[in-house]
């Protein structure tokens, strides 16, 4: 099964937006991973509404939108008017979490989930049948660049398990930290996403990291 690959535009060059769009647009890459952040429910800020719809403007491929902010019910049909095609909200900021992810798919969009390293796969269970996306954090959310936390490759397994149990048709996302070095272990041990920023912005040629992260060996 052939793997997804979202660059994370948290690391791309702001005063080149279209022009890093462009890039992945012409690029093997499947999604553009969106990050947003309000510095309250992450120690930073990344950007609103404004910049998501210029990124859906000019570009070719979903918006995975991922949201590290409280209260995201408020703003879930503003999200969709944007551009997200998947919108993911996080398990430990949402107190009523079932009734986010209606409301995501209501919207129209495909429902993701968002959790944190140190939230157990089983905190998932009674929604995962629902979902489409679980988006594991493997890095703490607010930051691109930092290191990968290996913890993430056991957490992996278990909702392998538990999609097969349920007959859930979530993908797993891996969200922080991916790097050419454990991409294959990812994908073999059952990512089916896989969120790129800092590995493949901060290449000398983003378009060939992309091309040698979408052709290694599952
Ligand atoms: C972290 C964000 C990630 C981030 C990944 O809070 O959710 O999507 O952009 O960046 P890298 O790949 O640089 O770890
Ligand atoms: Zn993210």
């Amino acid at each position: 099964m052939p793997f997804i690959l979202a660059p994370s535009i948290l690391s791309a060059d702001f005063a080149n937006i279209q022009r890093d769009v462009e890039m992945i647009n012409n690029s093997k890459a499947d999604w553009f991973h969106v990050d947003i952040m309000d510095g309250v429910f992450v120690p930073n800020i990344s950007f609103g509404f404004p910049v998501v719809k210029a990124i859906h403007k000019h570009a070719k491929k979903p918006l995975d939108v991922h949201l590290m902010i409280v209260n995201p019910d408020q703003y879930i049909t503003t999200f969709r008017d944007a551009g997200a095609a998947i919108l993911s909200v996080h398990i430990e900021a949402c107190p009523h979490l079932h009734r986010s992810i209606q409301a995501i798919k209501a919207a129209g969009m495909q429902s993701g989930v968002a959790i944190n390293p140190h939230t157990p796969a089983m905190a998932l269970s009674e929604v995962i049948a629902d979902l489409d996306l679980i988006c594991v954090m493997s890095v703490n959310p607010g930051f691109g660049g930092q290191q990968f936390i290996e913890n993430t490759y056991l957490k992996i397994r278990t909702l392998k398990d538990m999609i097969h149990a349920t007959k859930s048709k979530a993908k797993i996302e891996i969200d922080g930290g991916v790097t050419l070095q454990n991409a294959s272990a990812l994908l073999k041990a059952g990512a089916n996403v896989l969120v790129a920023g800092n590995t493949v912005f901060s290449a000398k040629d983003p378009a060939q990291m992309i091309l040698d992260l979408k052709n290694v060996e599952i």
